[in-house]
């Protein structure tokens, strides 16, 4: 898996991951899911410079231009229902894209374990496609994955992008373990630990509670 971790160099991008993880600025839910939708954009532009492209010609009012754009077929998939605002931002970006949306959330066991629970699953075939996958906290990673194997029931992609807001070093480890070697992860920041809950630390705390409110 390549890594490509775009809030490494200085960017705009910097100040939308900074107002998400900023608890003043943060209980604005409006602004936290547009900075998310934001993020969403960059990574996808970002991500945009790596698809394939033919040679195409745009017909102006006053002549031809020869202009290259992307070939691929694109499936946008989204665990819900923290990853919404991420998916519509990538969405903005990818208008023509199919989409696939998973539920999986946590089932704690007791206090400090848990299993992934995947319970719904709604995607076109994927055969062949390019898989955009979007998932904005790489916690522990088994979302990821366990999303992963479940979409790999409805075809096998051509080429695998994770898109995440902030990861964990310990996330992205496990996930390069599960995912084909040539898959791309575009990432806004890197986190170095998880609590004992499984929450990214410093992180910026729920995602999903903060785009939808708490949930019981
Ligand atoms: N999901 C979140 O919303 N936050 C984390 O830190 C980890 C998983």
């Amino acid at each position: 898996m390549t890594v490509y971790n775009i809030g490494a160099k200085n960017s705009l991008l910097n100040k939308f991951v900074s107002e998400i993880r900023d608890e003043s600025v943060q209980q604005d839910s409006l602004r936290f899911r547009r900075n998310i939708e934001r993020i969403g954009e960059v990574l996808g532009y970002e991500l945009s410079k790596v698809l394939s492209y033919s040679s195409s010609e745009v017909k102006t009012p006053l002549g031809n231009k020869s202009i290259n754009l992307p070939t691929e077929d694109i499936v946008l998939c989204s665990i819900l229902r923290a990853g919404l605002p991420l998916h519509n931002g990538l969405l903005n970006y990818y208008d023509k894209a199919e989409n696939a949306f998973v539920s999986a959330y946590r089932k704690h066991i007791n206090e400090k374990e848990f299993e992934i629970k995947i319970e719904y699953l709604a995607t076109p075939d994927l055969h062949g496609k390019t898989l955009l996958l979007a998932d904005p906290m790489l916690a522990t990673g088994r979302s990821l994955v366990d999303t992963y194997k479940a979409l790999l029931k409805k075809g096998v992609p051509k080429e695998i992008h994770i898109i995440c807001v902030i990861g964990s070093e310990i996330g992205i480890e496990y996930i390069k373990k599960h995912f084909p070697e040539n898959t791309k992860l575009w990432i806004a920041a890197i986190d170095e630990k998880l609590n004992d809950k499984g929450y990214i630390i410093p992180g910026l705390g729920d995602a999903g509670d903060l785009s939808y409110g708490s949930k019981l």
